[in-house]
């Protein structure tokens, strides 16, 4: 732990959580539905502040609640809770396994906010920034530590599914950390990785809550493919979001993956400098032309500040964003026909919703 660094203690999370207020939106007029989901919501959270703060020591425990007690979307457990309602929503361990997918989620994010070096995560300072590089190393660690004691708690089931959804992460994170391979294909590279540092803990959170619940396995293995594929789409809507919202909406720079030089899978696109229709650009007209403009952009590395604005122009008119967005649409439709074989309940319309929603967030 870097000296110097406070410890204060964790503040209490805010209320109105924003899953709950996606769950208004997903919840498509069912009253009943969205207060029985934002009830066990509120639980979740409970557990979720208490095993992120509960360190023996209370300087331990303002750094492990850092985040927790910051925000967050809570889509995780919101799934837990959604995949639950394909068998029994009541059965024990369903609100530990959302605060066991939370846990990981959050765990994650002390890493990779190390590895990002980035100085804000929900609005705050990030844990290193905040209380130094190797004590976020050691907080991240604990938390994984406290999602596995969770899970042994609730059976092998859970515990399998635990370790399967963390290793995934930390081997999607290592793929991406090592970039493609000399023979890799660069859009395939770009796959594998938002399969594992992505998908993975959005399919098992699915799959936990409905393994909790008791659900059928044809149910478990409908919505753990509707995770992996919403997953893969939700991290396609984040890359299209980086060059298109303001910061206002995603709290984040417009452009910043461009400045920092991230193979997005737009940037990807360009590069190969397809058309919409798969074409390789060549003079240098309309959507054409931009595209060998952007091309010559992105070819030289992580776009200069400067050429920052050129190059959300250049986006806007290539036909790289149409075709990153098809690729998305693409995605939702199979997370769609994965929920064929599941029952018409509440839970999956508000899965189907779901995947409205992250198409509406990029247009
Ligand atoms: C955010 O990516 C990062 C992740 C979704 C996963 C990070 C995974 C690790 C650091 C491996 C360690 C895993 C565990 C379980 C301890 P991003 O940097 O693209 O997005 P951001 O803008 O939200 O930071
Ligand atoms: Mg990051």
């Amino acid at each position: 732990m870097g000296a110097g660094h406070e410890y204060a203690a964790g503040t209490a999370a805010p209320s109105g959580l924003p899953a709950a207020r996606l769950l208004g939106r997903l919840a498509l007029d069912d009253p009943e539905f969205e207060i029985r989901m934002r009830e066990a919501l509120e639980r979740a959270e409970k557990w979720l502040q208490a095993c992120s703060h509960d360190a023996l020591d209370p300087r331990v425990g303002a750094l492990t609640g850092h985040l927790a007690a910051a925000g967050g979307k809570r889509l995780r457990p919101l799934l837990v809770l959604l995949g639950a309602e394909f068998g029994d929503p009541w059965a024990d361990g369903v609100t530990q396994a959302a605060a066991i997918a939370e846990l990981v989620h959050i765990a994650s994010l002390y890493h990779d906010d190390v590895m990002d070096g980035a100085a804000t995560r929900h609005g705050v300072p990030s844990a290193h920034a905040r209380f130094g590089e190797r004590a976020a190393v050691l907080g991240g660690d604990w938390l994984l530590v406290r999602a596995a004691q969770l899970a042994a708690d609730l059976g092998p089931a859970a515990v399998h599914l635990n370790a399967q959804a963390a290793g995934r992460l930390v081997a999607g994170q290592l793929r991406e950390l090592a970039g493609p391979g000399p023979d890799e294909d660069p859009v395939t590279h770009y796959f594998h990785v938002a399969a594992g540092k992505t998908a993975a803990l959005l399919a098992m959170s699915l799959g936990i809550g409905a393994v909790q619940a008791g659900a059928p396995a044809p149910a478990i293995a409908a919505l753990t493919e509707y995770g992996d594929q919403l997953g893969i789409a939700f991290q396609i809507a984040d890359d299209l979001l980086d060059l298109r919202a303001p910061a206002e909406l995603t709290g984040k720079e417009r452009g910043k993956d461009l400045l920092a030089g991230v193979a997005s899978l737009p940037v990807l696109l360009a590069r190969e400098g397809a058309g919409p229709d798969g074409s390789t650009a060549s003079d240098s007209s309309g959507v054409e032309g931009a595209d060998a403009e952007l091309r010559a952009l992105l070819a030289a590395g992580p776009v200069p500040p400067a050429d920052l604005p050129r190059a959300l122009d250049l986006f806007e008119r290539s036909g790289a964003l149409a075709e990153t967005e098809a690729v998305m649409h693409r995605r939702l439709d199979r997370a769609r026909t994965a929920l064929c074989v599941l029952p018409d309940l509440p839970a999956r319309r508000a899965l189907l919703a779901l995947c409205d929603y992250v198409a509406l967030r990029t247009s």
